[in-house]
């Protein structure tokens, strides 16, 4: 794994490099899944023999953490501790104009809370919001609240954003699903995927991995996946 530092000659970004594609996983509310969508999401554009780049702003760092479980044999991902600012003169988003040159997907982790300068900041550096939500009502809640912040922080305001939902942890054929759904879909913002509720996630975190590069991957899941690649591939 690699972590950026101002001084590192391979963040130089040159002429006829691709843009890359930066997506923002995002909501304030804890344990919706950001680490988990942000890592699998990372694999998955590894695994298609993309240069990703994983960010961390979050100071817990499970996202790298969880890179750092990764056999060296994988796709590489590029990995950047942005909540370690390593000098005073770095700006909290330096880190994500200085990445090698050949990355074409950035996915941002964020933490829970996220909120005021550092969302705004966020915000103002990504091309894609992905908004996890879990079928809880304490949940949808935070997440009104969340959208409605995102909504009115002046970088989205001035350029608003690609935006999606995504559900995770889903049990469908319940009635706490039915009601995320009829929420999801009330909002004016894209529902892309589902994500089921399923210990293959946790799973596969041991190692470094994302769900699909499980020999035992069901195919729906997989299939799932595709929906938010392909979303942030056609937009
Ligand atoms: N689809 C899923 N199926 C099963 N377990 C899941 C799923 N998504 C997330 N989890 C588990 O739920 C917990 C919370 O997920 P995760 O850490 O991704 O959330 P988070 O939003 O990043 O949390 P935090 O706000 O603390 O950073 C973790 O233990 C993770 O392994
Ligand atoms: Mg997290």
């Amino acid at each position: 794994m690699a972590t950026t530092t101002p001084h590192s000659e391979t963040t130089a970004r040159v002429i006829n490099a691709p843009t890359p594609k930066r997506v923002l996983i995002a909501n304030a509310k804890g344990g919706s899944g950001k680490t988990t969508i942000a890592t699998n999401l990372s694999s998955f554009f590894a695994a298609r023999d993309e240069h990703c780049a994983l960010i961390d702003f979050d100071p817990q760092g499970s996202a790298i953490q969880w890179l750092q479980l990764r056999q060296s044999n994988r796709s590489k991902i590029h990995g950047v501790s942005a909540f370690k600012k390593s000098t005073t003169q770095v700006t909290r988003t330096w880190y994500l104009r200085n990445l090698p040159a050949e990355t074409t997907k950035v996915v941002i982790d964020t933490p829970a809370g996220l909120t005021g300068m550092l969302l705004n900041d966020l915000v103002r550096e990504c091309d894609y919001i992905v908004i996890p939500v879990t079928p809880s009502p304490i949940d949808i809640r935070a997440t009104t609240f969340f959208i409605k912040e995102l909504f009115l922080t002046p970088a989205f305001r001035t350029n608003p954003r690609r935006i999606a939902v995504v559900a995770n942890r889903v049990r469908k054929n319940t009635l706490v699903y039915s009601k995320l759904e009829l929420f999801l879909k009330s909002l004016k913002i894209p529902f892309i995927a589902s994500f089921r509720d399923t210990q293959f996630y946790i799973r596969a975190s041991e190692y470094g991995l994302g769900i699909h590069d499980l020999n035992n991957a069901h195919k729906s899941d997989v299939t799932d996946w595709q929906k938010l690649v392909d979303w942030i591939d056609t937009h």
